[in-house]
């Protein structure tokens, strides 16, 4: 049934169209995302022979990382399309599906971040056309929602359910609807702009789900009498292996055997399988209590790995993923590091590095920012993403920013085939394995390592460096893992100092030189899974204001791994200790100094001062996990966060 038509037809209302006084412009390129807006949901879909609720909840247990404010099914029973949603974690969700046992081989799933309108069951996904006859699930936003929601309204009235921008397209599709799904939704995308990764079902076409993509992750998963869709891999690894990436303005066509991948022209394209070889427990807790803590202990074998997979026989490094030349590097003038959050600050340290091994200018920002200050590119400039996941929606925007003028991409990034990994000239891959904490902890590190390779690499080619100098970088790289596994056997002090200051509601870390990179790091673990308000602070700036907060037993968390800059902290310690400050400082083995001047000592294995971020930033990972466990929080699942941030 299409409600819209008719209504259409009888008033005489003209599809919306995009002007300005009345000026008539062309399907809009602009895209503006909405101040603000976030949309980081997961989407999960299943075509085949098997009951599909169960398949559902496992895809969705995956994802839920993703986002965890509520989360909903939408299960072709037979006869109809039965919506099941409610706000709060998946659990209930999955209470509820048991209960009620809903037969079908047919289904969409989605677990949601709130955006458009708060966390509530009506707000969740999927959401239906008003007959119930499709049911949809989006993960993105629509940025034209309100015109094309206006419009809808004006020609049917208003039977919209939600706040959502999502619901939207439910409608919008049912409007095309002419007993092809398919074209119904080309025509529907056709009026959308923003960004979408969608799966839709139809109670009339019980023999498909068709799936888009712009901007937002979506992949297919191939099995036998069955097929997938998902917003990411560890969603389907217990179904199979073997996977499509979808690419933007791709519609592919799933049936229980078959699987249809369409350009914007509607032209069937070939796609490669891409067989995921990483095993399927590496997004397992395996009896971790959290899967924060599960990673923090996965470091050693992410850094061992990440360095490993670059070595050669002799120990030289080979980044194949990278082409740039002795000449190409002769032509770089500068350098761009840009990126969010953790990965901004595994940036802060890349510039450090390649400055110091490769004496190349590097300037580094945050994507938010780069993308919108004009920053001076040209074909002589390389630009390097920091990216975990390869979807933030800010580092893929200043990368497409800075290609378009010209320079040459090169990107860090944990997950094969993402965005930001499609669109760079070179490709350097972290090995950390599936991150599912929302709290970064092992892309970090390997992050790091990446970093230190990408600089002596390109100290090398530019022979920056004796030989003796780069054997002695990588002699100290190789022996890293161990001096991690070090740190992680003897966590007890660590957790102690955590279970004495859990009920601390500020806390400044300072550092000097490199030690302030790892200081920003520690503060924003901090705050993000225990909700404790942290500053990270260069200790020399202390005294230019900040020093005004020190008070009695405010924690102090210092680093002093710097042994050119080793005195200075002390000075810092003492004049923070002077005002009544509590201090835990981070220095390397054999410093014995400092605990004459600090309250407590941690202390990591002696490495060389370029290095000590990856040692350095364990103490402080494990510090705030410990932290946020005796506060109560949910470690994994911080509020108001999700995993990779999609849009602005
Ligand atoms: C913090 C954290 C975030 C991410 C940031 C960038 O623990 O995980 O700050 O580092 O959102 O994400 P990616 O690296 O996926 O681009």
């Amino acid at each position: 049934m299409n409600l819209y038509k008719d209504k259409q037809i009888r008033k005489g209302s003209k599809f919306p169209q995009n002007t300005i006084r009345g000026i008539l412009l062309p399907k809009i390129k602009i895209r503006i995302l909405l101040r603000g807006e976030h949309n980081m949901c997961g989407v999960v879909g299943y075509i085949g022979e098997k009951q599909v609720a169960p398949i559902l909840i496992e895809g969705l247990s995956k994802l839920e990382y993703r986002g965890y404010d509520s989360a909903g099914v939408a299960i072709l029973d037979g006869t109809e399309i039965k919506v099941r949603k409610y706000k709060g974690r998946m659990s209930i969700l999955e209470e509820h599906l048991k209960e009620e046992n809903i037969k079908g081989t047919l289904g969409i799933g989605h677990t949601r971040w709130a955006t458009h309108g708060e966390p509530s069951d009506r707000n969740s996904h999927p959401h239906t056309n008003c007959s119930g006859s499709i049911a949809l699930i989006h993960n993105g936003i629509i940025e034209n929602y309100m015109k094309l929601k206006e419009w809808l309204i004006e020609i049917n009235g208003d039977h919209f359910k939600s706040e959502t921008d999502s619901e939207v397209i439910a409608h919008l599709i049912d409007y095309f609807y002419e007993g092809d799904l398919l074209d119904a939704v080309y025509k529907a995308i056709d009026k959308m702009e923003g960004a979408y990764a969608i799966g839709v079902i139809c109670k009339d076409e019980p023999d498909k789900i068709i799936a888009v993509r712009k901007d937002s992750p979506l992949i297919v998963g191939i099995g036998e009498n069955e097929n997938f869709i998902a917003s990411d891999i560890p969603a389907l690894l217990k179904y199979t292996r073997n996977m499509y990436l979808i690419e933007n303005d791709e519609v592919v066509l799933l049936t229980k055997d078959g699987i249809k991948i369409f350009n914007e022209l509607r032209q069937i394209v070939k796609r490669e399988v891409l067989k995921v070889t990483w095993d399927a427990q590496a997004a397992e807790k395996e009896g971790y209590t959290h899967f924060m803590m599960k990673e923090i202990n996965e470091q050693p074998k992410g850094v061992h790995d990440t360095l490993h997979r670059r070595l050669d026989k002799e120990g030289n490094i080979v980044l194949d993923g990278i082409k740039i030349t002795k000449e190409d590097l002769e032509k770089i003038n500068k350098i761009y590091i840009v990126a969010c959050g953790t990965a901004y600050h595994a940036g802060l340290v890349g510039k450090y590095a390649i400055e110091k091994f490769a004496k190349i200018p590097v300037e580094i920002d945050i994507a938010s920012e780069f993308r919108y200050r004009d920053p001076f590119i040209d074909e002589n400039t390389l630009f390097i993403a920091v990216s975990q996941s390869g979807e933030t929606l800010d580092t893929l925007a200043a990368l497409r920013e800075a290609k378009r003028k010209g320079a040459r991409i090169l990107s860090i990034v944990n997950v094969v085939g993402s965005s930001v990994s499609r669109e760079s000239d070179d490709v350097f891959y972290t090995w950390a394995g599936p991150e599912i904490a929302v709290a970064s902890t092992k892309a970090y590190t390997t992050q790091l390592v990446s970093m230190y390779l990408v600089a002596l690499h390109m100290a090398v080619t530019k022979g920056m460096l004796t030989d003796v100098q780069y054997k002695t970088y990588m002699e100290e790289l190789k022996a890293i893992p161990e001096k991690i596994k070090k740190i992680l056997g003897n966590t007890e002090k660590i957790q102690q100092l955590a279970d004495a200051q859990f009920n601390n509601e500020n806390v400044f870390y300072i550092g000097r030189g490199v030690d302030v990179a790892v200081a920003y790091e520690g503060s924003l673990k901090l705050k993000e899974i225990s909700y404790i308000h942290s500053e990270a602070i260069a200790a020399g700036e202390l005294k230019h204001g900040t020093i005004a907060l020190v008070e009695q037993d405010r924690l102090i968390v210092a680093l002093a791994t710097q042994d050119k800059l080793y005195d200075k902290m002390l000075s810092n310690i003492q004049e923070v200790r002077a005002r009544g400050a509590y201090v835990i400082a981070v220095a390397k083995e054999g410093n014995k100094e400092i605990e004459k001047v600090a309250d407590k000592v941690i202390y990591i294995p002696d490495t060389l001062d370029e290095l000590t971020p990856i040692l350095s930033v364990i103490p402080l990972q494990i510090f705030s996990y410990y932290i946020a466990v005796a506060r109560g929080c949910d470690v994994d699942k911080p509020k108001n966060l999700a995993k990779s941030v999609t849009v602005e």
